[in-house]
């Protein structure tokens, strides 16, 4: 079916950054056909339907390209500790952190997980995100990991949003590997990940924790080989609580994507803006550790490294799950301008997943996946906490969710 989108302040949001202030969009399916001024709208594309947006801007589905919110239970009492002055990094070495979520989780079955983590996707959705990446991580042994990657699969199966899963199985070092680090990461390297490519389509990308309380550069490299051997893109947490070389592994294996890097270099920014590597803001996990060490975000704009935002919801630095609390802080706390929050949020966000191609972006071919906004001015968006002017999510061309707004 052929569909006018009529009536729009649109933000294409492509390279050209392009607003076209009384645009149109047509959609053939779940493709867009045409993004323009509404007056130029050509006169073969005859519509079969014609959906009056009123003056509202559209933008491109948001991307949420870095959440772990497949998991069960919370940490409401470390987050009471870190409050009263306790370490991140001192609960993690003292066996809670990550691995209090790994125990829980891996006592929760598949619809335990499903139940537990389905309201996070949820309020994302809400707030207009089309796209989200899950990650693994909380499991730890072959059989939950897997578990999670199924409950991400199922999410995207059940609820109106495309769901990307990254294989985390470098988060942490389990408690019976204590010690043995290379050991764990070897059984990862020669055993899991070919288990996962027998087992095709649960993996999509393989992701690391890079940092003194987790895995060396040195490790992560060897996991690197082992996944791009297999075909794989890789990605990692770098540069988080301290500088331990992450950033050049992920560069040397031309990561999709580098998260964190409050602790990242101008050099650093180099290696990555020479790999092609995104630089994923997670400003929420800032906040909530609050170690005031900033990201290099000058070093990413003079080395023309693309940013993108997002909201790292997770039980332990970023409870919760808000790309826009995220946005509203990426401009708030790292001083990004709106359009570079926009841009993190859908162009910048699809190349972290390696969906260029296809998503964040309006431009005839993509995925027709936007969001509509009661809002005046892109401005707005990344303004508001707590009140979200998202009225009207569209995923593959179809409405999947109308809010009063
Ligand atoms: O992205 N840094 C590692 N992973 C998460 C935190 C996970 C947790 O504390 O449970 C992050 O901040
Ligand atoms: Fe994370």
């Amino acid at each position: 079916m052929r569909t006018l989108w009529a009536n729009a302040s649109v933000a294409t949001c492509d390279d050209s950054g392009r607003v076209f202030a009384r645009g149109a969009v047509v959609t053939d399916d779940e493709r867009i056909a045409w993004v323009g001024d509404e007056s130029e709208i050509p006169t073969g594309l005859r519509p079969d339907r014609v959906i009056e947006l009123a003056g509202r801007w559209l933008t491109p589905g948001l991307i949420d390209c870095h959440t772990h919110v497949v998991y069960a239970g919370q940490r409401a009492g470390e987050f009471a500790r870190r409050t009263a002055g306790t370490s991140y990094a001192d609960i993690a070495r003292e066996g809670g952190g990550i691995l209090s979520t790994v125990r829980s989780t891996r006592a929760a079955s598949l619809d335990e997980l499903l139940r537990q983590s389905a309201p996070r996707v949820q309020s994302l959705l809400q707030e207009g995100v089309t796209t989200v990446e899950i990650k693994s991580g909380y499991g730890l042994d072959y059989e939950t990991e897997r578990r999670m990657l199924l409950a991400a699969r199922a999410l995207g199966q059940q609820l109106p949003v495309t769901v990307v899963t990254s294989l985390l199985a470098a988060h942490a070092l389990p408690e019976d590997f204590k010690d043995r680090a290379d050991d764990y990461i070897d059984l990862v390297c020669t055993s899991w990940l070919p288990r996962f490519a027998r087992e095709q389509g649960l993996v999509d990308m393989v992701d690391a924790y890079c940092e003194d309380i987790a895995f060396s550069a040195a490790q992560c490299d060897r996991l690197f080989a082992a996944a791009t051997a297999l075909g794989w893109p890789v990605r990692l947490h770098a540069e988080q609580l301290g500088n331990v070389g992450g950033s050049r592994v992920g560069a040397k294996h031309r990561a999709l994507a580098c998260d964190h890097l409050e602790y990242a270099t101008a050099s650093d920014a180099l290696e990555l803006s020479r790999a092609g590597t995104v630089a994923v803001m997670l400003p929420v996990a800032w906040y909530v550790l609050a170690d005031p060490h900033l990201p290099p975000i000058e070093h990413f704009r003079s080395h023309g490294v693309p940013m993108a935002v997002a909201s790292d919801a997770n039980p332990g630095s970023a409870p919760g799950a808000s790309l826009q609390i995220a946005m509203n802080m990426a401009r708030r706390l790292f001083g990004l301008t709106s359009v570079e929050v926009l841009d993190g949020v859908t162009r910048h966000a699809a190349r972290a997943l390696g969906l260029h191609d296809t998503h964040g972006r309006l431009a005839p071919g993509c995925v027709a996946d936007f969001a509509v906004w009661s809002i005046d001015t892109l401005d707005e968006l990344g303004y508001w906490i707590g009140y979200n002017p998202c009225s009207m999510v569209v995923r593959s061309g179809a409405i999947v969710l109308e809010r009063n707004v």
